[in-house]
């Protein structure tokens, strides 16, 4: 007997459901067209009929104080929406982060529960800073990433450019699967470098609607288009040049993100969407099994267990309430389950969980591996939670992101120095802030660390609606942080430095602050690199 034929009826509904889904995030740096492109999968996926709502909503999210008045009025769905979509009987999950053009470990935190990582580059700028970033993670967790290369309706770096530019900026290989058939102003449509077909497409009034496209063999397609007979056989060629790479592609290689397909467009024009899309849903890998804490993979038709990558706290001032989101790793959840919380063994039942398009709330009767659901956190949860129904499990796989930006803090009112500790540690537990003994320090000051600047306000913010405490906030010039190896040798090199600190969090975990990217290299020399780390296990 062959091992399905063992399985229960509800293990093969579970594997054939988590086979539909493809749960994915977005990586790109501020502009290249985050929000432009998710909302034109709605589109293309068939969720939304008419573009043009998310961008307008995006319109109001910059400033923090905005961002966090419109939290409060409309609860989670601003800032922490799953969006979600079905095309061709695939189930997407589009884990959406917040549009603000800060970045904040919520972003980082959001590839941990992705499958796959769909990295947006803007023609003319190629691969920026925070993409950089966010490379780094899904390199860690070895995400397979899909490329779709933006704005090729404006000028910008020709393909083969953006190319190199990919390669060299993250180190991995980058497969053409489509190509543009002219750029810039000439730009009228993609070759499909794997089904071999040229599309020809027409700009529709700001893209609202699906792009008028004719499908054409590649000569009669570049017969039928407007380039230059210079155009035409710069096109040929790069097409002969480009056109099996597809094929030889690695597959391990792309499955482990060393190399990645890469798609061009314009999804502001609708262009070259119709073709990623149809090659997206083949590419993105669907729920694997997440490796337990003894780095043992849990089968995705074990019992229900997820793990908490996401809370957003305090919709309600009224309430202290607060939502996690829940990434299912294995098992059928639905509604009314009992399940178990790792760490204290606390039972909860799941009974109000919801899912997330735009701004509705719909609630969740069922769900799988992949999908995301989230409920009103009854007080135990934190980042990084496993919770389970009857199989018991743990997993690790939430990382501690080193920040990037500090500020020294203290209390205006010297008498509430108990309500900064205390708040600033549940903050801290949420994976707001990160809080540090001020190295040296004296008095009340904590040194507070954040991936993103506009995490500051939120500290501030929150600090003094719940927990009716005022802070000091004063810059200090720190410009990078490690956490450390236990090694006692690391500690007492880096200690007799003149530009670096070492400190502990609140957990009594060692990190070290440098001065300076140059200190930091110096300590890299002095310790080795494999001994500072960027990321910490939770
Ligand atoms: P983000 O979420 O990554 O920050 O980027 P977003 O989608 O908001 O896009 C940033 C800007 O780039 C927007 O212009 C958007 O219209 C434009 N854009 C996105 N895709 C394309 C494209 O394919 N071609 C061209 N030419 N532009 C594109 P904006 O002026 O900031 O906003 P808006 O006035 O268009 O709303």
């Amino acid at each position: 007997m062959s091992k399905t034929d063992t399985k229960t009826k509800q293990q093969q509904e579970i594997i054939e459901e988590a086979k539909r889904r493809r749960t994915f995030a977005i990586i790109s740096h501020p502009d290249a067209g985050k929000t432009t492109l998710t909302e034109k999968l709605l589109l293309y996926g068939g969720a939304i009929h008419e573009a043009g709502s998310i961008r307008q909503r995006k319109a109001n999210r910059y400033a923090a104080s905005d961002w966090m008045a419109i939290e409060k009025d409309r609860g989670i769905s601003v800032t922490s929406s799953v969006l979600r979509f079905e095309k061709d009987d695939i189930k997407f999950n589009l884990l959406d982060t917040p549009g603000h053009k800060d970045f904040s470990e919520d972003t980082l935190r959001t590839l941990v529960a992705a499958d796959t990582a769909l990295m947006v580059i803007d023609v003319a700028k190629g691969v920026e800073e925070q993409t950089e970033k966010l490379f780094e993670v899904c390199k860690m967790r070895e995400i397979p990433i899909i490329t779709f290369v933006n704005k090729c309706d404006r000028p910008g770096l020709e393909p083969l450019e953006v190319i190199s530019n990919i390669e060299n900026q993250l180190g991995i290989e980058a497969v053409p699967a489509s190509w543009p058939l002219g750029y810039g102003r000439d730009f009228q449509g993609i070759y499909d470098l794997i089904g071999k077909e040229l599309h020809l497409q027409k700009k529709e009034e700001h893209g609202a609607k699906k792009a008028e496209t004719e499908v054409y063999d590649l000569e009669e397609g570049i017969e039928a288009s407007h380039l230059s007979d210079y155009d035409k056989e710069k096109f040929r060629e790069e097409v002969l040049l480009t056109e099996d790479m597809m094929d030889m592609m690695d597959e391990e290689a792309f499955l482990n993100g060393k190399a990645t397909p890469v798609f061009f467009g314009s999804a502001l024009n609708n262009f070259g969407l119709d073709v990623f899309l149809e090659y997206f849903s083949e590419l993105a890998n669907p729920p694997q099994p997440y490796a337990d804490e003894n780095q043992e993979d849990r089968d995705l038709d074990r019992g229900f267990s997820g793990f908490v990558f996401k809370m957003q706290a305090n919709m309600n001032p009224d309430h202290r309430d607060c939502a996690a989101f829940i990434r299912i790793t294995s098992g059928k959840f639905e509604r009314n389950i009992e399940v178990t919380e790792s760490n204290t063994g606390q039972k909860v039942k799941m009974s109000t969980p919801h899912t997330l398009m735009g701004d509705e709330r719909n609630i969740l009767e069922e769900a799988y591996p992949g999908d995301v659901v989230s409920l009103f956190n009854p007080g135990s949860f934190r980042i990084g939670t496993t919770i389970y129904s009857d199989d018991p499990v743990k997993f690790d796989v939430i990382p501690l992101f080193t920040p990037e930006h500090f500020m020294k803090c203290s209390t205006k009112d010297p008498f509430k120095r108990k309500q900064l500790r205390e708040g600033l540690k549940q903050l801290a537990e949420e994976g707001v802030v990160h809080v540090f003994e001020v190295p040296n320090g004296v008095g009340n000051e904590l040194l507070l660390g954040t991936v993103g600047a506009l995490q500051f306000d939120v500290v501030e913010h929150r600090m003094k609606t719940e927990y009716n405490t005022e802070l000091h906030m004063n810059s200090v010039s720190y410009h990078a942080a490690r956490w450390l190896s236990d090694d006692p040798d690391v500690m007492d090199k880096l200690k007799s430095s003149y530009s670096t600190h070492v400190t502990k969090d609140m957990e009594g975990h060692p990190i070290v602050l440098f001065d300076s990217g140059y200190a930091l290299n110096q300590a890299e020399d002095k310790v080795g690199a494999e001994n500072l780390f960027k990321f910490k296990q939770s």
